[in-house]
Parts: C-alpha cells; sequence; structure tokens
C-alpha cells in the first residue's frame, strides 16, 4: 500500500541515487516545503547537504528561531544563518508600494543566498566537492501550474526569487514534485519535524513586509509581531487553525486615532484581523470567528501592545479583497 512511510523512503532513494556523493544546498524559507524538502535531503544524504536560511527580519515571532533551533535539532541539518536584517530594512527604507516592497525583497534575497551559496562553495575545498545541486520545495500543483518541465537553477517565484547567476549553475533536487500540500505536511511529520512548522499555515515570501501598510521599519515590525502572535496563540487556543486557512494581521501603520487607557488619552494605530477560509487562495471568505474569541484577542492586542489602541476585523470576501491587503 502506498502509505506515507513508502512516500519517505522512495524519495530518499531516489534523492540518494540522484545526488551521488555530490554536495548539495538547500535555502530554508521558513516555511513548510523548503523545510520538509531540506529534512527529507538530509535523510538522504546527511552531511553533504547544507542548508542556509537567510534571516531577512520579516518573519513571525519564533519562526527564525523555529529554523534556526527546531529544525536542527530534528533533522541534524549543517545550517548556515545570515542574519539580513539590517540589509532588508535599509533597502526596505522609505519604501510604501507593495510591489516595490516585493522587488526590493526578492532581489535582496537572491543576493543574499547567492553570496551565501558561494561560501558554501568555497568552504567545499576540493573541485569534485562542488555543490552541483539546488534543493526546491516545488509540490505537484506548482508542476502542474509551470507545465511540468524540470527547471535548472533558479529557485521558483514563490520563494520571491528570480534566477541565479550562470556562473551560480545547479541542477534542481525537487523531492515533493508528486505531492500535494497535506502529502507533504505528513511527511514532515514523518521526518519528525515540529508540528508547528509542518501545520504553519500560507504565509507570503515577503513577510511581515506586506503586512504593514506604509514604511516597513523595525521598530513597526516588533509591533505587528507582537499582535501577530496573540491572534495566532488565541486562534489556536480556540481549535480553529485547521478552519482558518490563513489569518493575516495588517499593521496600519500610518494611521492614528484616538484612543482612552486608563487616565490617559493614547493616540495609536490600528491592527486589522483578516482570517479567511479557503480551499485553495484563489477565492476566500471571511472566517465567521466565534465574537469571544475576537474580543479575547482585541483585549489581549491592546492592553499588551502599547502602540496599538484598536482592533478591527476585515469582512470582505476575496473577490473583490485579495487576502493579504498589500
Ligand atoms: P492574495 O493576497 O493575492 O493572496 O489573495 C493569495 C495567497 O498568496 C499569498 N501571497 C503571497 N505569497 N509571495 C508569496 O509567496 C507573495 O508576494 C504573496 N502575496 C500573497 C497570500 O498569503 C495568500 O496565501
Amino acid at each position: 500500500t502506498w502509505t506515507m512511510v513508502n512516500i519517505v523512503d522512495e524519495q530518499i532513494e531516489r534523492v540518494r541515487a540522484e545526488i551521488g556523493d555530490k554536495r548539495v544546498i538547500c535555502a530554508l524559507s521558513g516555511g513548510v516545503d523548503s523545510a520538509v524538502a531540506g529534512a527529507l535531503v538530509q535523510r538522504a544524504v546527511g552531511d553533504q547537504l547544507t542548508c542556509v536560511f537567510v534571516d531577512h527580519g520579516l518573519l513571525r515571532k519564533g519562526e527564525a528561531e523555529q529554523v534556526e533551533k527546531d529544525f536542527v535539532a530534528a533533522t541534524g541539518a549543517a545550517l548556515k544563518v545570515v542574519d539580513a536584517q539590517e540589509r532588508f530594512l535599509s533597502a526596505l527604507a522609505g519604501v510604501t508600494d507593495p510591489e516595490e516592497k516585493r522587488k526590493i525583497i526578492g532581489r535582496e534575497f537572491i543576493r543574499v543566498f547567492e553570496q551565501a551559496a558561494r561560501e558554501v562553495v568555497a568552504e567545499g575545498g576540493e573541485a569534485d566537492e562542488d555543490v552541483e545541486f539546488l534543493v526546491q520545495g516545488t509540490l505537484y500543483p506548482d508542476v502542474v501550474e509551470s507545465g511540468g518541465g524540470t527547471g535548472t537553477a533558479n529557485i521558483k517565484s514563490h520563494h520571491n526569487v528570480g534566477g541565479l547567476p550562470d556562473d551560480l549553475q545547479f541542477k534542481l533536487v525537487e523531492p515533493l514534485r508528486e505531492l500535494f500540500k497535506d502529502e507533504v505536511r505528513r511527511v514532515g511529520e514523518e521526518l519528525g519535524l515540529p508540528a508547528e512548522m509542518v501545520w504553519r499555515q500560507p504565509f507570503p515570501g515577503p513577510g511581515l513586509g506586506i503586512r504593514i501598510i506604509g514604511e516597513v521599519t523595525r521598530d513597526r515590525l516588533d509591533v505587528l509581531r507582537e499582535a501577530d502572535a496573540i491572534a495566532r496563540e488565541e486562534l489556536s487556543r480556540a481549535g480553529l487553525d485547521r478552519d482558518i486557512w490563513q489569518c493575516p494581521v495588517v499593521l496600519l501603520a500610518d494611521v492614528r486615532s484616538v484612543g482612552v487607557q486608563g487616565d490617559g488619552r493614547t493616540y495609536g494605530h490600528p491592527v486589522v484581523l483578516r482570517p479567511v477560509s479557503s480551499e485553495d487562495a484563489m477565492t476566500a471568505d471571511w472566517s465567521r470567528v466565534p465574537y469571544d474569541v475576537l474580543a479575547t484577542i482585541s483585549n489581549r492586542i491592546t492592553n499588551e501592545v502599547r502602540e496599538i489602541n484598536r482592533v478591527t476585523l476585515d469582512v470582505t470576501s476575496k473577490p473583490p479583497g485579495t487576502i493579504e491587503w498589500e
């Protein structure tokens, strides 16, 4: 029978045969697909694999640590972490246009990853130990969408990364090419990855950068990270993780409103909760989250995050709204 164990074993054998004794590199994004693909390749070829995690500072609370600590603990993979937070922040300074943000984040990601890949190649020493393979977390629906061809040397656009330069040519290893998302999650569990990583909801490659309406700054990221963590925690506590497709929390950083707290007047920022139900993100409806849960989220955010004095709910379906605000 076609069990998860079969799938995992078969893919491990295939990856082993494909890579042989060559070296291989994998970019971890913090997302499910790259983590599962990386874990599978690690199981297949051990320390021939080097994972690279570019920390762009736009992940949610605890997600960078999940990659740096939990992924490594679960897989034993060799990991190179590049702290590029300052670099991304300076590149994003003064930028408010959503597509401009995406372009900048994608561009900087390529540059940083490229540099890290060069370092990994250089650390390899002997020419015959060169890094030849790049792991991609391509899923079956991606294969179908892109016409089914096997690519070489470019990181898929859903990672927001375009082509790598010509002198960094890799062959692609795509161990998830035949799997759907739910199967990938089960493979991840089978490989012992942490549940929070395997069951993570969809999260855009540009991360919190497109959930701050206005300029992205370190302070704003910190504020949004706190509010987002509270919303996630309360939705999980209410058992709604599997009902809700995803729940962006959006910081309206350039909007202020008057509030009152204790004896004092406040003049803070609003956040928008955007819980949606969906099958595939092409269309979506706003989730009817119970009022009590919304009340708890609102109370906690306004009490615990000083800069936020108003919590609002987005009740727009897609279309006409998109899931993200940018
Ligand atoms: P929208 O906002 O278009 O989002 O309704 C549909 C789905 O795609 C995700 N999304 C992105 N994912 N890079 C990504 O990797 C992006 O630039 C991006 N923009 C939106 C969004 O979170 C939702 O799941």
